[in-house]
């Protein structure tokens, strides 16, 4: 069942019943293909069944995981007021594993921590980080972050071998979005393999009060042609259709979000119903006021959104084929 052999061109084109394309196209396939009761297939699983946007949220999308799930990847640790000097740890492990990316579809993944993406690092700026690297996989890897420090901390030139250790400290710098990944080559694949993750690192003066998430754009190529097969927000398709982030219409809601997608140059965040104010790598006060934004591979930015109206928003790629292959979900934003 798992890793069921298809080519992203006859997924696109409906010529293989994928699951992926179901909750755009008709949900009848769902539960043949995940294994899951539900009700009848009454058009013979035909996928090309009009079922209408309300079938796209809630328990009859076919997304992997239960709730909850990716709240240690979508909710980043609080930030810390600035303290120079101080020091923040972090330990991460390369392990190898087989992750479930989409509904009944596992993925061998090499893995910081056994997620992908990788657990999300926050400093504040001028603290000196300190990340333990443990290489428990099977291949050579390191941590490469995106930010200012010396070379020798930069994870290109300490390849850590299987079984070996390498402890990064550097100081924190400059604030915004960052992120990391691991720079070994292929290159290419050891990103495509899922090692990377958010590093948020918090301006001396902080951001003002919002509720924060993480959003990390990625793709999986499940049969190794060099495409990939799904698109996810932190690794699972249509994870936030059956379980909507929840939003409050009092309150900004502030997203970290960085793009890690392989193969494609572009991936991209459109929101419904709403502007926002999109910050590039959030290192300045400089804003755009838009409602999609695009970022190229290892582009990141800080969105924030003032909600105008409460209700249930969708947000998605704005490249319709990776929103059909698991890139979307929806923001219920509540009226208080
Ligand atoms: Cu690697
Ligand atoms: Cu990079």
């Amino acid at each position: 069942m798992a890793n069921r052999r298809f080519t992203r061109r006859q997924a696109i084109m409906g010529a293989a019943p994928v699951i992926a394309a179901i909750p755009m196209a008709g949900l009848a396939a769902a539960p043949a293909l995940s294994g899951a009761s539900g009700p009848p297939a009454g058009t013979g699983g035909d996928a090309h069944v009009a079922m209408g946007h309300a079938s796209m949220v809630g328990d009859a999308v076919p997304a992997p995981g239960g709730p909850g799930d990716l709240d240690a990847l979508l909710t980043p640790p609080p930030a810390l007021p600035h303290q120079p000097g101080r020091v923040r740890r972090y330990t991460l492990a390369a392990l190898d594993r087989d992750i479930e990316i989409a509904s009944g579809v596992t993925f061998p993944a090499w893995t910081y921590n056994g997620t992908v993406p990788g657990p999300v690092i926050r400093a504040t700026e001028d603290d000196i980080l300190e990340v333990e690297f443990t290489n428990a996989g099977a291949h050579p890897h390191t941590i490469h972050f995106h930010g200012i420090h010396p070379s020798n901390m930069d994870g290109v030139f300490e390849i850590v071998a299987p079984g070996e250790s390498f402890t990064y400290r550097f100081p924190a710098r400059p604030y915004g979005m960052q992120l990391y990944h691991c720079h070994t080559p292929p290159l290419k694949k050891h990103i495509h393999k899922g090692l990377y993750g958010a590093f948020i690192i918090d301006p001396p003066e902080p951001r003002h009060p919002a509720r924060e998430i993480v959003l990390v754009m990625n793709g999986f190529d499940t049969d190794g042609d060099g495409e990939n097969n799904f698109y996810t927000v932190n690794g699972k398709a249509f994870y936030y259709a059956k379980y909507p982030i929840r939003a409050r219409r009092s309150e900004t809601l502030r997203i970290y979000l960085a793009n890690l997608t392989e193969f494609d140059l572009i991936n991209s965040f459109h929101l419904h119903g709403e502007f926002f104010r999109y910050y590039r790598t959030g290192s300045t006060d400089q804003f755009e006021y838009t409602d999609t934004v695009m970022q190229c591979q290892g582009e990141r930015g800080i969105i924030e959104i003032d909600w105008h109206n409460a209700g249930r928003f969708m947000f998605h790629a704005h490249q319709s084929e990776f929103t059909d292959l698991g890139w979307m979900g929806f923001f219920d934003v509540s009226d208080d």
